[in-house]
């Protein structure tokens, strides 16, 4: 059995190079005809893609039939985003040198967990985050990589959350969020849907935040942010803060309707009707401050729940 899987793992190490260059060929075959191409897949070539969910091999596939497999099955059934024609959502394609690169990489398969693990991966790491903080003006020393928007969110919410509770007492770190003071968290009616899954991945609640109105451009209007007493617990999202079907351009998707997001009922109650022991919240918004304005006049919102348009 042993010497079985030896003679194989020396096979597939002998049969790399023309398993890289057959790789590589594909490759090129497939960006070759990015431009020319639909940018949807084929009905059939998307049906097709059942071919690729079969049952766990016992055995396992000889290494080239699974290159073959992926590129028969899997390229035709891409959305052709790395091409010149494809305008949806907001992704764009790999310039050829991303593309290089990330194939040396992955020859080099290192392990970025640990800078004794792979010194080129940690220096590459910070120093692709100090070129990242340097664009966008943030102080030297500061931020780390996340892999999306979800991750991004949850790791300020996460800050945020402990910060507050840090000034109210509550190591978050030590003791979770069981019995910990309530934190209120502020959030424009047109906040991203990540924001609100975020929220619950950080345990303070996808349906906890008060939203506030926003512009026509997402942005909250700064006279609607709440004293630091006022609160909701209850509040709903408008259908641009929902998933929803693929928008077909970076363009349809910022265009938001007007009044979105706007309240829809009664003004916000305080916060203390919601605390567990009636007292006035100790945690408060990560974005109201005592320098807010006081809530404007009672509006068309109803409990702070705000209508999804
Ligand atoms: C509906 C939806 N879900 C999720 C995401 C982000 O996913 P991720 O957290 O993987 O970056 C986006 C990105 O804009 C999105 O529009």
């Amino acid at each position: 059995m042993i010497n079985r899987l030896v003679s194989e793992v020396e096979a597939g190490l002998a049969a790399r190079p023309v398993l890289l260059r057959d790789a590589s060929a594909r490759a090129l075959a497939y960006l070759g005809g990015l431009a020319d191409r639909p940018v949807a897949p084929a009905p059939a070539a998307v049906a097709a893609l059942d071919r690729l969910d079969f049952a766990l091999p016992g055995p396992g596939h000889d290494a080239a039939s699974v290159l073959a497999l992926l590129d028969d099955y899997g390229s035709p059934g891409t959305v052709a985003s790395g091409g010149p024609r494809y305008f949806g959502f907001v992704t764009g394609g790999a310039l050829p040198i991303a593309q290089a690169a990330a194939w040396l990489t992955a020859a080099w398969d290192q392990n970025a967990a640990l800078s004794v693990m792979s010194p080129t991966a940690s220096v590459l790491n910070r120093v692709a985050l100090r070129w990242v903080t340097e664009l966008l003006g943030l102080p030297e020393g500061t931020g780390g990589g996340v892999t999306g928007a979800t991750m991004a969110n949850a790791t300020c919410l996460a800050s945020a959350r402990d910060a507050v509770l840090a000034a109210h007492g509550w190591d978050a770190a030590g003791q979770g969020l069981v019995g910990a003071p309530p934190v209120t968290v502020v959030a424009g009616a047109q906040a991203h849907t990540t924001v609100r899954k975020a929220l619950g991945l950080v345990g303070l609640g996808r349906d906890r935040a008060l939203l506030l109105p926003a512009d026509g451009q997402g942005r909250i209007e700064p006279r609607v942010l709440p004293a630091t007493t006022s609160c909701s617990t209850r509040s709903s999202w408008t259908s641009a803060t929902r998933p929803g079907p693929a928008p077909s351009s970076p363009r349809s998707r910022r265009r938001v309707p007007a009044g979105a997001g706007r309240p829809s009922g009664r003004a916000a109650r305080p916060c203390g009707s919601a605390s567990a022991a009636g007292t006035p919240p100790s945690g408060t918004s990560t974005a109201a401050s005592p320098r807010s304005p006081p809530a404007p006049p009672a509006r068309d919102h109803d409990h702070g729940h705000f209508s999804a348009e």
